[in-house]
């Protein structure tokens, strides 16, 4: 299996190229930061840090019960959707009799969940134009598929699956098989007039969990929040099997503030928008093919090994996520991040790509 790698982090460029700045747009970080809402409930919650947290999460959990619509019992919590994805291989697999349908590339998680039950990993090609192939995800199910994980919007492409396409696959499905809609990017694209919302599914009785989290546009991804939603039986069993303090006591009380706060979310959308119309805009200018992208990244097709860019922009003090270790060698993948980020990101990728390819 192979280890994550994690996006470079700050202080660790800054040390090993001596720069003074260094931007990350590497891992889908909210640029605004965390919700203010957020932040002041966490500091008024450090007071009590010596107290072990609810183990039910029951505040957090009953506040996304209301705010999203979905039972209090159906309503998981994870230190990070990381760990919910984590969870999920726990229970649905138990060795090599087991396997799960990922695309490819899609997020690297997945595939761990499989790897560490020692179950099948299945990786199905994203259409050409990187979208989760349904069709062809549903062809490669067996009677030993128990899970299929579908990002929606997909990382690392940011592309979308349809309501339709959705619907499809889960009247076609034969019911062993559980389907994981991972909406990490939700609040990004939730306004699509065909977006199929996990909730929908969920509440209708279909063999499906929601994945959400705190990270991205509430700002908390350093504080490990994610939540989903699940039938009863797949939520019961999730239950069991989680540690019992598996999302420490800062992290509800923030949950619980930013979950109300949607103006945050909001601004957060609305920068969003804009920068992926400018990174969008420069790669085009500069001849790279971006997908659309419904997320709060771009990812394009330079049509030439990405690892020297990538390694260019480095030196500049410009962290991205090269494509070689998401499965993609010629694409990179580029956070949205404030408008001066976004520029200083512009300045260097036109510069870096008037350089000769190198190998
Ligand atoms: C598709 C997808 N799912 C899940 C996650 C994990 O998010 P977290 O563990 O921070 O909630 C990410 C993070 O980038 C992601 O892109």
């Amino acid at each position: 299996m192979e280890p994550y790698s994690p996006g470079k982090p700050i202080a660790e460029v800054k040390r090993e190229l001596g720069l003074e700045r260094v931007i990350k747009l590497a891992s889908n970080e909210n640029p605004l930061g965390p919700s203010p809402k957020a932040v002041a409930a966490l500091k008024k919650a450090a007071e009590e840090a010596h107290i072990y947290p609810d183990g039910a999460a029951h505040d957090f959990r009953a506040a996304a019960s209301a705010k999203f619509g979905v039972p209090y019992d159906q309503v998981l919590v994870g230190n990070g959707s990381d760990e919910l994805i984590h969870l999920l291989g726990l229970v649905f697999l138990e060795g090599p009799e087991d396997e799960i349908i990922v695309g490819h590339p899609s997020f690297v998680r997945y595939d761990a969940s499989a790897h560490l039950a020692g179950s099948r990993l299945v990786q199905v090609p994203l259409t050409p134009d990187y979208r989760h192939d349904l069709p062809a995800m549903l062809a490669a199910v067996t009677p030993s598929t128990r899970l299929l994980f579908i990002a929606n919007p997909n990382n690392p492409t940011g592309t979308l699956v349809t309501k339709s396409e959705v619907d499809s696959l889960l009247e076609n499905l034969p019911e062993g098989v559980t389907v994981v809609l991972d909406e990490a990017y939700f609040e990004f694209a939730a306004d699509q007039p065909d977006y199929p919302n996990s909730v929908d599914y969920i509440n209708s009785g279909c063999n499906v969990v929601g994945l959400r989290t705190l990270s991205k546009t509430y700002g908390l991804a350093g504080i490990r929040l994610g939540y989903g939603f699940a039938p009863p039986a797949i939520a019961d069993a999730i239950n069991r099997a989680r540690e019992p303090f598996n999302v420490n006591s800062l992290a509800q009380v923030a949950g619980v503030a930013a979950l109300e706060d949607d103006e945050h979310v909001r601004r957060t959308v609305e920068n969003n928008r804009r920068g992926l119309e400018a990174l969008a805009g420069v790669f085009e200018k500069l001849g790279a093919k971006p997908c659309p992208s419904f997320a709060n990244f771009v990812f394009a097709d330079l049509g030439r090994p990405a690892r020297p860019v990538f390694q260019a922009l480095l030196e500049r003090g410009i962290i991205v996520r090269p494509g070689d270790v998401l499965g993609a060698p010629t694409c990179l993948r580029v956070s949205v991040g404030t408008e001066e980020e976004i520029s200083l990101f512009v300045e260097a990728i036109e510069e870096v790509m008037k350089e000769p390819v190198s190998a």
